[in-house]
């Protein structure tokens, strides 16, 4: 049987999730364990609260995850779980239990870096994808645009500068009292409201420009929301949401396109949970055939945590010769 077999296991915030990827494209099973009903009480997720939720999940989520794929850990070529970035108690369960199952039955470990997991979530459902090309990654904790030189090398060429794409939705929406997560909510109000009723700055890094900054429109936002407060104004909340989404959408475009003509790619991927964002979807599939660019994007139960991701990307790195030992630690601020 030549067919290359992983687990993966991610665990890095608040989703407890496990997959068994073969030969890195094929998805033979993805159980995600959200816990998004117990972090919405508190308006975010509590790391300690997620280490033990994990705890608790992980066992069951793996056996899971191998039964539907209908392997066993002895059919298994490789365990792929996510090191690095994320909360350190949430990551360490993972770890943890990705180095126990490693020893036990003497399977190569890879330790996988959540970025190049979503990254990779691209390569599930575009079997022509390959690298170079350009990915604008967007999650809740991180705004990067990469250029994928090769499976697993990357040229960072932009990233934010103090709040991460989807943490200013987050706060925008949480300021608006749509609760938390944010992002999803603002996607759908925005729908109902006219994008162009506010003009939120936009803000631009000198000297650095394909990097963000997101907390400029955030804290315009929050002011607009506070003078309408202050005047006994009537707050529009669907053109707030609209207007803000537009504002963050056209940068994320404008620098994603112009980092594509620069360094003349013509391939673009999205990646991270903002990416299932429809307004983005939209402007960046339009911006991307006036400019002769192929898009790619995930679906979006790949572009939001999962451990599919994890196996494609830990499926890549295993070919190249990638292989961790039981001393892996997790790393919180895990570099790319
Ligand atoms: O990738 P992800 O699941 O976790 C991180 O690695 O951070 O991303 C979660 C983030 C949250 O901030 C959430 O509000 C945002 O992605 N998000 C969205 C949408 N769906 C999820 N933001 C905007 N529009 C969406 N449709
Ligand atoms: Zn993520």
């Amino acid at each position: 049987n030549e067919d290359v077999l992983v687990l993966a296991i991610e665990s890095s915030c608040d989703e407890t999730a496990a997959s068994v990827v073969k030969n890195g494209r094929t998805i033979l099973s993805n159980i995600i364990s959200s816990q998004i009903e117990l972090h919405k009480l508190y308006g975010g997720v509590v790391p300690e609260i997620a280490s033990r939720k994990h705890i608790e999940k992980i066992n069951q989520v793996i056996e899971e995850a191998l039964k539907e794929a209908d392997v066993t850990l002895d059919d298994l070529d490789a365990i792929g779980v996510t090191y690095g970035p994320g909360l350190v108690g949430a990551l360490l369960v993972g770890v943890a239990e990705a180095k126990a199952i490693s020893f036990a039955k003497d399977i190569p470990l890879v330790g996988v870096h959540h970025i190049e997991g979503h990254i990779s979530a691209n390569y599930i459902e575009h079997p022509d994808l390959e690298p170079p090309f350009l990915c604008l990654v967007v999650s809740g904790g991180h705004t990067h645009l990469v250029i994928v030189k090769d499976y697993g090398t990357f040229e960072i060429l932009g990233r934010t500068r103090d709040d991460a794409a989807g943490e200013a939705f987050d706060k925008v929406a949480r300021a608006i009292g749509l609760g938390y997560p944010g992002g999803p909510k603002i996607d759908r109000l925005s729908k109902e409201g006219n994008a162009y009723a506010f003009d939120f700055p936009k803000a631009k890094v000198d000297e650095a420009p394909y990097d963000f900054s997101f907390s400029g429109v955030k804290s315009a936002v929050l002011n607009h929301l506070n003078k309408c407060k202050m005047q006994g104004e009537e707050i529009v909340a669907a053109d707030v949401a609209a207007s803000f989404q537009r504002c963050v959408v056209e940068v994320l475009v404008e620098h994603a396109i112009a980092a594509a003509k620069d360094h003349k790619i013509d391939k673009l991927a999205i990646a991270g949970g903002v990416a299932s964002n429809s307004g983005l979807r939209t402007a960046m599939e339009e911006a991307c055939r006036n400019n002769k660019i192929q898009f790619y994007h995930p679906s979006p139960i790949f572009c939001t945590d999962n451990a599919a991701m994890i196996g494609v990307a830990a499926y890549y790195e295993y070919q190249k010769g990638t292989r961790h030992g039981l001393d892996l630690n997790a790393i919180p601020n895990l570099r790319l």
